[in-house]
């Protein structure tokens, strides 16, 4: 059961789309719009706009577009019905809320509260007899009592049976446990615990819901670790390990390492905006929930060399959400955890006070790779370094780098700056090459796999798409168009489906917005949409502009008819022609 329109049209009347977005992004008035830099891409010049007439928002930098409700999905990181419902009790309104609905939200809360009773029921097994010789694993490794605590470890006993049996004197069933991915059907269809003889660590989203487990042996059996797989409430590539914590503490910038064990060293080490990932490659789903927080993130990586790789790949995760990196390097230790215990939590502070940028970083591995003692070596070293400066969009930095490398190499300046500008020469024009590709594609709708149609009728998807943008920006005219041009008169099959929609709620005498329609169209649709809005927001919309795009839309319509007419004709007249030489005439 969708939304009713009316309850969606009122909640797209009381969150102005100049209020909601407003408050993410920092617009600046320009002429019936307003613009600003694009909250979902990295930018510097501002290419997101927002149209107070129709509500919506649009890109032209990243192409994302859409009313309050895709909005607040994207920069929230939410699902559609949790974007709803935000808005609604933003401005005070009830969600009409549907079974099936219901029955989610249901079946959530039981997992929810599975995982937060075993997690209880696991640190009460670590502090148990059975308990003895995990605890001693994690006091050896330096853990106090009340990190335990705070982080809620645990012990999973050996055996099968254990949070089976403990539960179900609890009231819940295996069955259930599985839901929660607690509990794992065997091959006989028997249950067992899935977290066997190990280590703990609750997983806690920014709510403190306890959402899933990750779970350590204590010696060198493989695998080292088994975690949580996805459930009804736990995707791991949307989650950071202890960010319900950091987020308290973070004013500036988050501190990103590999390991769970690593990120409860650093919090005891006083260090309480560490964080990581949960066993899962760093994502930009990840890195856009720290750009809510912290403006930048310090990468402390492990230094064998896969942890070296994954900081190269996080670092152009996080430089495209926009935030400032820098990274450490942690000399003489595998990991941060090991670097604190070896030389304590001071030489550590000392080690993030002086985190290099990424720029610095790249440049240290690329000296790595060369010997700059042969003059090849300098030259092959010199033409990679010139490659990391010519992706610097600031050219002060460019020259700053420059000269540090001209004075470290004994080498002038203006020659590796000379070389850093050959560069970049190349790499505006390929991006302008791709920006144009992009463009006649967008125009004239080449590959265009929303709206396959449109590049075999250019003329017609253009009159259709003024109409559609007129409908949205220009209410009064609604009788008008609908009185005067049926769905069958379009003729790509995209816009038919957005005229349909648009002319189901006229019908019903419903208001016509983003909103209303998203009930009957996918968040690509109106993406696209908020797209051809966008560059409507040129036209006049009034009646003669209306008139006129009927008339090409009508003329099209009939040209295209001919042309299946004459199309038909042929066939019939292959056919008999076919038939004839059957008969032998
Ligand atoms: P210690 O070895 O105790 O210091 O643990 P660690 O957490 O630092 O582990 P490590 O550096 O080896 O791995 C970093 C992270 O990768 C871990 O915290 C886990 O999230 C994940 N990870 C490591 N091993 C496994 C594994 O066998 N399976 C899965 N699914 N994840 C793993
Ligand atoms: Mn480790």
């Amino acid at each position: 059961m969708p939304l009713p329109p009316e309850f969606l049209s009122e909640l797209q009347a009381r969150n102005d789309v100049e209020d909601v977005i407003g408050s993410y992004v920092n617009l600046k008035r320009r002429g019936r719009n307003l613009v600003g830099l694009c909250p979902f891409h990295a930018e510097k010049t501002a290419s997101f706009t927002v149209y107070p007439e129709t509500a919506s928002f649009y890109c032209f930098g990243c192409t994302a577009g859409g009313d309050v409700v895709t909005f607040i999905k994207r920069a929230e990181n939410l699902d559609y019905m949790e974007a709803v419902r935000l808005l609604a009790s933003r401005s005070g309104m009830a969600v009409p809320e549907d079974e099936s609905y219901q029955h989610l939200a249901t079946a959530k809360n039981r997992i929810l509260e599975c995982n937060r009773t075993a997690a209880r029921f696991y640190y009460q097994c670590l502090y148990s007899k059975y308990g003895t010789q995990a605890l001693a694993y994690l006091k050896g490794r330096g853990m106090t009592d009340e990190t335990i605590k705070k982080f809620g470890l645990g012990f999973a006993p050996p055996g099968w049976q254990n949070l089976i049996d403990y539960m179900k004197t609890k009231g819940v069933e295996q069955e259930e446990l599985a839901t929660a991915d607690l509990a794992i059907k065997g091959q006989k269809g028997s249950y067992y615990d899935k977290f066997r003889n190990r280590i703990l660590f609750p997983i806690i989203d920014l709510r403190g819901n306890v959402i899933g487990f990750g779970g350590r042996v204590m010696d060198d059996t493989m695998p080292k670790y088994v975690n949580t797989a996805d459930t009804l409430v736990f995707k791991k590539s949307d989650h950071l390990y202890a960010m319900n914590l950091a987020k308290n503490e973070a004013k500036d910038s988050l501190i990103l390492a590999e390991g769970y064990m690593d990120v409860i060293a650093m919090h005891q080490a006083g260090f309480p905006t560490a964080v990581a990932a949960l066993g899962t490659a760093f994502t930009t789903s990840h890195a856009h929930l720290m750009t809510r927080y912290v403006k930048q993130v310090i990468l402390a990586g492990d230094t064998d060399e896969a942890g070296q790789k994954a900081v190269g790949r996080t670092i152009n995760i996080l430089e495209e959400a926009g935030l400032d990196v820098r990274v450490i390097t942690l000399t003489g230790a595998k990991d941060p955890d090991e670097y604190i215990q070896k030389y304590g939590a001071d030489r550590f502070k000392l080690l993030l006070e002086g985190a290099v940028n990424d720029v610095e970083f790249r440049l240290g591995n690329i000296r790595q790779k060369h010997n700059i003692d042969t003059p090849d070596g300098r030259i092959a070293f010199l033409n990679e370094a010139a490659g990391v400066l010519a992706s610097l969009k600031n050219p002060i930095e460019r020259d700053v780098y420059a000269s540090k490398l001209a004075a470290d190499l004994e080498v002038k300046k203006d020659s590796i700056l000379l070389q850093v500008n050959n560069l970049i020469k190349k790499k505006v024009k390929t991006t302008q090459k791709k920006a144009m590709r992009q463009l006649s594609n967008d125009t004239g709708g080449f590959s265009d796999k929303l709206n396959p149609d449109k590049s075999k009728h250019l003329r017609a998807a253009k009159a259709e798409e003024g109409i559609l943008a007129l409908i949205l920006c220009n209410a009064a005219l609604t009788d008008f168009v609908f009185g005067r041009l049926q769905p069958d008169d379009f003729i790509t099959g995209l816009h038919k489906k957005i005229y349909t929609a648009m002319a189901d709620l006229a019908a019903e005498k419903k208001q016509i917005s983003l909103t209303a329609l998203s009930i009957a169209l996918n968040a690509d649709e109106i993406a696209r949409l908020s797209g051809i809005i966008a560059a409507g927001a040129q036209q006049k919309n009034t009646k003669e502009e209306a008139a006129d795009l009927i008339a090409v839309i009508k003329t099209e319509r009939e040209k295209e008819n001919a042309k299946l007419g004459s199309e038909e004709e042929i066939e019939r007249y292959l056919k008999k022609i076919a038939e004839q030489k059957n008969r032998g005439i």
